[in-house]
This record gives C-alpha cells, sequence and structure tokens, in this order.
C-alpha cells in the first residue's frame, strides 16, 4: 500500500502515475488565460469530457479525436506523461485534465484564472465505477471487499482523497466567474443541451446541426468504438479490461444495482451530513 500511493497534499495519488519530478512540474506550470481545464473526482466523466471538449473547440472537426489518445489531447497536468509532452509549448488554447482539489491547484492557477469546466457526479455512481475500476488496475490498491472499499470511499482512503473534500473545495471556490459547474447526470439527461452549455462558456459559438454531431459522437455507444478514447491501447497489465472495460455502462444510477440497503442508508447518513452546509443543487438530490 505504501508503495502504490503516494501522499500528497493530504490525499493519496497514485505513485506509478504520479513521480515526484511531475508533481514538481504541475507545482511550477504557467498557465494561459485561454487555457481550457477539464476538473473532476476519479470516475466522474473526465473521458467524456475530454471527448467533448476537444470537438466544441475545433467545431467540430474530429481529427483530434480520431488520432490522439484522450491522455495526449488532454493532458493531465499531474500525470508522468506531462513533464515529456511540451505542454509550455502547445499553441492556445490548451486544453488539461487535472484531479486535483481546489486547494491543491499550483499558485500559477490561482494568478491567471484559466477557464474551469468541473464535472460532479451522484457519488453513489462514482463509488459503484470505482469498486470496478480499481477491481481491474494494477496500479491502485485492491478494493477489498465492497463493504471494505464503501468504508475506504466514504473516508477518502482512496485516491485523489475523499468525493466530499474534492467537491465542496470547488464549489467554495474564490473566483466562480472562470468555472462552469456541470453533472454527469445532465449529460446523461441532454447531452445536446450541454454541449451547447460548454460551447457558449467556451465562448465557441456553433450552429445546431454542429452540436447535434458532437452530441451524436460523443453517445456511450460511439464512443466505446473509439480507441483513442476507450483505453484499449493501454496494455492489459495495467488496466485488465476482459474483467470490467474502462467504459464499463455509462448510465447515471448504476448504484442501485450495486449496494445494499443497508449500505444505502449509510451512504445517505454520511453524505447528508458532510454535505449539510452545500447550496449547490444537484440533479440527484
Ligand atoms: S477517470 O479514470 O477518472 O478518467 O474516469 P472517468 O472518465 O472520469 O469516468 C469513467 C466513467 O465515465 C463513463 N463514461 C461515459 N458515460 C456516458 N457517456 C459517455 N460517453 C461516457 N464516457 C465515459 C464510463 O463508462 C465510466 O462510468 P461507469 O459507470 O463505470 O460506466
Amino acid at each position: 500500500e505504501a508503495e502504490l500511493y503516494t501522499l500528497y497534499k493530504g490525499v493519496y495519488l497514485p505513485s506509478h502515475l504520479h513521480p515526484p519530478q511531475s508533481l514538481k512540474y504541475y507545482e511550477d506550470f504557467t498557465f494561459r488565460p485561454d487555457d481550457v481545464i477539464i476538473v473532476t473526482y476519479p470516475k466522474s466523466g473526465t473521458t467524456w469530457m475530454q471527448e467533448i471538449v476537444p470537438l466544441v473547440m475545433s467545431g467540430g472537426d474530429p481529427a483530434s479525436v480520431e488520432t490522439l489518445p484522450n491522455w495526449d489531447r488532454v493532458p493531465w497536468l499531474e500525470e508522468h506523461r506531462a513533464c515529456v509532452l511540451n505542454l509550455e509549448e502547445r499553441p492556445s488554447p490548451r486544453m488539461f485534465s487535472t484531479h486535483f482539489h481546489y486547494n491543491m491547484m499550483p499558485p500559477g492557477f490561482f494568478k491567471v484564472k484559466p477557464k474551469v469546466i468541473y464535472v460532479m457526479r451522484n457519488p453513489k455512481d462514482v463509488f459503484t465505477s470505482s469498486f470496478h475500476y480499481y477491481g481491474i488496475t494494477s496500479f491502485l490498491v485492491k478494493p477489498g471487499s465492497q463493504s471494505e472499499f464503501l468504508h475506504k470511499f466514504l473516508d477518502g482512503k482512496v485516491m485523489f482523497g475523499s468525493w466530499f473534500d474534492h467537491v465542496k473545495s470547488w464549489l467554495n471556490a474564490e473566483d466562480k466567474q472562470h468555472i462552469m459547474y456541470i453533472c454527469y447526470e445532465e449529460m446523461i439527461m441532454d447531452l445536446k443541451d450541454s454541449v451547447a452549455r460548454i460551447a457558449q462558456f467556451l465562448e465557441k459559438p456553433l450552429d445546431a446541426e454542429v452540436v447535434e454531431k458532437i452530441a451524436d459522437r460523443c453517445l456511450f455507444k460511439n464512443m466505446k468504438q473509439n480507441n483513442m478514447s476507450n483505453y484499449s491501447m493501454v496494455p492489459c497489465e495495467f488496466i485488465d479490461q476482459t474483467k470490467s472495460e474502462f467504459l464499463r455502462k455509462g448510465i447515471a444510477g448504476d448504484w442501485k444495482n450495486q449496494l445494499s440497503e443497508a449500505e444505502v442508508e449509510h451512504f445517505d447518513a454520511v453524505y447528508k451530513d458532510k454535505m449539510k452546509d452545500v447550496k449547490y443543487k444537484f440533479v440527484w438530490d
């Protein structure tokens, strides 16, 4: 366990993906005002947004989503790849991802205030998605039994720490004009409308038919076919998709198939306590 995870700013990070030099690189990173950062707690819709945002930015041109793997297209700033991708030299507008909590962001972020799209997902579905994912990856601590993993998840003893702390940190961000908040469930309910809102936020006016084309491309069943986005290029020894696919179900509410009645009750009690001061109206509440 000690080897698989690194404790960084109070949260566990998978050591294999985040060596010290990568974290140092991020700490010193120079942002630009026209950067677009996709921010998520893991398993909340990162890959989905890594498909939508490049398509919006390119006015619907699929070249980048057809030729670049999602981790090069919208690279994570905290990942080992970041320091070798020459991100500082990429032409504007650049697109990045991060799983960092608000208070973990580097000084340059607060100075420049680049655009942020913060995606949230019902934590019960985040739990469900995570439980399957932890079971198929070699660089994460094995989840253990469902009840063991539930305790770890609710205590934040998982990669990138507590879902509650993550969401609260970003909802309490100081300067919200540069942040768009959106839920995975809203994207499930109306993807076209979500794409249109994202385009508006990114100041990329798109014709209705382009919005429609983008939304269609980003449907779960279509994205699953895209080898640049379905993690099929990652060797089986890291992510064993023969057991459970990375693009697993892509629905809202799968927790109902996963959690027992007692687990739901426990989850709800913890949720109620941890979220008591949160004013944000979530779709799932
Ligand atoms: S990660 O590891 O943090 O990058 O994972 P992330 O991409 O945030 O989350 C993976 C879950 O998102 C689902 N997904 C989608 N759902 C609906 N539509 C589309 N297009 C889509 N793309 C990815 C993916 O299936 C994972 O959820 P589960 O519930 O496990 O299916």
